[in-house]
């Protein structure tokens, strides 16, 4: 939520072609607008002023203003991608804010928890605010601070000694970063629950709401601690806590591949990801069990002993991660005979919930910076819970603070609807369940083995689906004036039909809603009316606890009211197409494992209608990819 980007470049003067500050930051932005696009800014030192432009809407807007208005070149400079919680996404809120009669620029991610105290002390010192958002406070409070208790003086520590005064005053969630006329070579960031990264180049140094940020760059990167201040220049990094201690970063290598975060050729990035989606499950299966099926969970650091130990489960997670969370109750239940609890992070921690140190916490997060769910693991860990985070973003802050992590690698996803990083999830989860089934003795090691091979099939199964997507593509576009659609589905079919109505809600607008078939009769069937579209996701009709016949009668109950019904299931369940208008068929799999082949016809008809209506598919309207306010 919110990108931000800082730059300091070659401290001997030269701006080198590519190197402009302004380059660098507004290149930042493009890969970072998936953050959120409200608006978009930027701001650079430069002949010891501060210049800066700023545009409501996408980077684009920015983009056409600095060109009708270009900025001067420069060596240091900040920018910011927004999506807006204090104040409407108008210019006038855009960041950068300024202070100190200009000669100071801030930007910011986050909420100030504590901001009208602060405003209202402000404005009886005289100062006048142009917008409505928490982020000018803090570059007034900032600003105040410089020029009023440290007399401008930028020998006593400048920038970097206010905004630890600054930061002992603030109260919330926030990244800061700051520059300020006076010190032309400098930019200082601080951070307290909000995502920030440094990027170490040569002669060169950056920083980053994530290190897609400066990926261009360097892949050498710094994970900050909370309540740190970094203050970078061309030559150096210098990290101190809100009080001036020294303080460390860890650094490590960002091991993707930029070219991962483009389009490669396909028109959008949610298309690119929905066909990165058999590469995702591999990736995740990959180098986790040995020959004989014993699952090897390396990064699983929690003592095996405590795990045999766990009474229950709590999966906690937002959004897609929360239904990926809801198929891995199914599975690790069946498998591990472990009550497992399926709660919203933001519900969670403040209902006084049962959790001691028998207690599993998993964490869902593709990007490891939820808020809510943040929160609800420090909580948890507070209680005495083990915590365990699964996560596609290695170093971000959920599983940096979780006892153990399992990454997902899906690779970088772009589009702000998740996709590729759902599949990844759910089958990481299902490799929880299985070591967890392992480690308790739950099931034999053949089984265990059985249920590895059947997942390792389902890569070339995914591909199978898109290999055949343009069924399915068809019926979305023509279905582009549809005004509501619903999604049933029951067991692990429930929150795949959940998910295909958030898809749609997402991307397209549209009313749409996901229900377990059986409640249907119990209220919800009031909905249908002649012509309403209804997607069944239809369980295979083998196996002895089948819910097939189950689930055909849900039909034949909203058919009988006139819905038009499009079905997903099995190939050979020859039964349904008398059921159904349109039937699309997805390769055998086990029960347990459907949801990764389910989910994907759904998310294509999403996109297709989607992109039938002509919206952007990438960042639609009032959304963020990255969640950091609570
Ligand atoms: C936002 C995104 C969703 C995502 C949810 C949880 O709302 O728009 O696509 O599912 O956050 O994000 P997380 O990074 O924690 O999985």
């Amino acid at each position: 939520m919110c990108g931000i980007v800082g730059y300091v470049g070659h401290s001997d003067g030269r701006v080198n072609a590519g190197h402009n500050a302004l380059g660098v930051v507004l290149e930042g932005l493009r890969r970072l607008e998936y953050r959120g696009y409200d608006s978009a800014g930027i701001a650079v030192v430069a002949d010891g002023t501060i210049s800066s432009r700023k545009k409501s809407g996408k980077l684009s807007n920015l983009i056409a203003e600095l060109e009708a208005s270009p900025l001067p070149e420069s060596l240091t400079g900040i920018g910011h991608t927004r999506w807006a919680t204090h104040g409407g996404p108008t210019d006038q809120n855009a960041h950068p804010h300024l202070s100190d009669e200009g000669k100071l620029a801030l930007i910011h991610n986050g909420i100030i928890e504590n901001f009208a105290e602060l405003k209202l002390e402000l404005v009886r010192k005289g100062v006048v605010f142009q917008s409505e958002t928490d982020t000018e406070v803090a570059a007034a409070l900032l600003g105040d601070i410089y020029r009023n208790q440290m007399g401008g003086d930028a020998a006593k520590g400048g920038l970097t000694r206010a905004m630890e005064l600054a930061c002992q005053r603030l109260e919330g969630a926030f990244t800061l970063l700051a520059i300020h006329a006076d010190q032309p070579d400098v930019v200082v960031a601080a951070r307290r629950n909000s995502p920030l990264v440094v990027g170490l180049g040569e002669g060169e140094n950056f920083l980053g709401s994530d290190v897609s940020g400066f990926i261009d760059y360097t892949r050498r990167a710094v994970e900050l601690g909370q309540d740190q201040i970094v203050t970078i220049t061309a030559d150096a990094v210098e990290i101190t806590d809100f009080y001036g201690a020294p303080a460390e970063g860890k650094e490590y290598h960002v091991n993707w591949d930029p070219a991962s975060a483009e389009k490669g050729g396909f028109p959008s990035f949610m298309e690119k990801e929905i066909h990165d989606q058999p590469d995702a499950v591999l990736q995740t299966l990959l180098g986790r069990s040995d020959i004989h099926g014993n699952l090897t969970l390396d990064e699983l650091r929690v003592d095996p002993e405590l795990l045999k130990s766990v009474d229950k489960i709590i999966v906690l997670a937002c959004g897609t991660s929360a239904y990926a969370g809801q198929v891995a109750k199914y599975a690790i239940e069946h498998w591990c005979r472990i009550p497992t609890e399926v709660e919203l992070s933001h519900e969670f921690r403040y209902r006084d919930p049962i959790v001691d140190e028998n207690t599993l916490i998993v964490s869902i997060s593709q990007s490891g910076e939820t808020m809510d769910t943040l929160m609800a693991v420090r909580y948890a860990k507070e209680q005495g819970a083990k915590t365990v985070s699964i996560c596609n973003t290695n170093g971000s802050t959920i599983p940096r603070e979780s006892d153990a992590v399992l990454y997902t690698h899906a690779g970088p996803e772009i589009a702000v609807a998740s996709t590729k990083a759902f599949l990844a999830q759910i089958t990481a989860a299902y490799l929880l369940g299985l070591y967890l089934a392992q480690l308790r003795g739950n099931k034999f090691q053949g089984e265990i083995k059985d249920i590895l091979a059947d997942l390792g099939k389902i890569p070339a199964k995914v591909q199978h689906i898109l290999d055949n997507e343009d069924q399915i593509k068809e019926l979305g576009r023509s279905m582009a004036d549809a005004k509501s659609v619903l999604f049933l589905g029951r067991h692990v079919g429930f929150p795949v039909a959940m998910e295909g109505a958030l898809k749609l809600k997402e991307l397209a607008y549209i009313h749409a809603e996901g229900f377990a078939a059986g409640e249907l009769k119990h209220g919800p069937i009031a909905l249908i009316e002649e012509g309403q579209p209804v997607f069944v996701v239809v369980p295979s009709p083998r196996g002895r606890n089948s819910l097939h016949a189950k689930v055909v009668s849900n039909i034949q109950e909203v058919r009988a009211r006139g819905a038009r019904t499009i079905v997903i299931a099995e190939e050979g369940d020859e039964a349904v197409k008398a059921y159904a208008e349109h039937v699309f068929y997805i390769p055998e799999t086990p029960t347990l494992l459907a949801p990764l082949l389910t989910t994907v016809p759904l998310q294509i008809f999403a996109l297709a209608l989607a992109s039938a209506k002509g919206y952007d598919v990438d960042q639609p309207r009032n959304l963020a990819k990255s969640v950091t306010v609570e």
